[in-house]
């Protein structure tokens, strides 16, 4: 089943806001296949974000990123990507609908406080990148109460 990457920024752990993060996740539907906490170094953080290299915000980026630690998380479900997507809301918390994780619980687009991966084809090297080790398989019991 489709897998997606997400991650807690700094902020949003320094913030306490861990547990309201993964319930909503949770409470979707979607299974936690992988999540660990870690800080992460300079270089790893521009691997993450490369794409984003050339842009004037990128230095900052990767400075917020390396502050504090991170929780790192493999979601799973059903058009997890997408609807992860929603569920976190748009990229500015300025234009983050009520209701989305950056619509409630942010106020600035450098402090935004979750990452989710954007394709499938991210997902899936975020995933390489970030769990290099593997993730553990599990089956959630709740499966014929969530699915048709
Ligand atoms: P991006 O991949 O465009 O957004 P998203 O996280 O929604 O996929 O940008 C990555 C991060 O870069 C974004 O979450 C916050 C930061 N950022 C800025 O600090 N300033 C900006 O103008 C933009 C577009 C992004």
């Amino acid at each position: 089943m489709e897998q997606s990457f997400i991650m807690i920024k700094p902020d949003g752990v320094q913030r306490g806001l861990v547990g309201e993060i993964i319930s909503r996740f949770e409470k979707k539907g979607f299974y936690l296949k992988g999540m660990k906490l870690l800080t992460v170094e300079k270089s790893f953080a521009e691997k993450h974000y490369a794409d984003l290299s050339a842009k004037p915000f990128f230095p900052g980026l990767v400075e917020y990123i390396v502050s504090g630690p991170v929780v790192a998380m493999v979601w799973e479900g059903k058009n997890v990507v997408v609807t992860g997507r929603k569920i976190i809301g748009a990229t500015n918390p300025s234009d983050s609908a009520p209701g989305t994780i950056r619509g409630d619980l942010a106020i600035e687009v450098g402090r935004n406080v979750i990452h989710g991966s954007d394709s499938i084809e991210s997902a899936r090297k975020e995933i390489a990148l970030w769990f290099p080790e593997g993730i553990a398989a599990w089956h959630s019991s709740q499966h014929p109460w969530i699915y048709e």
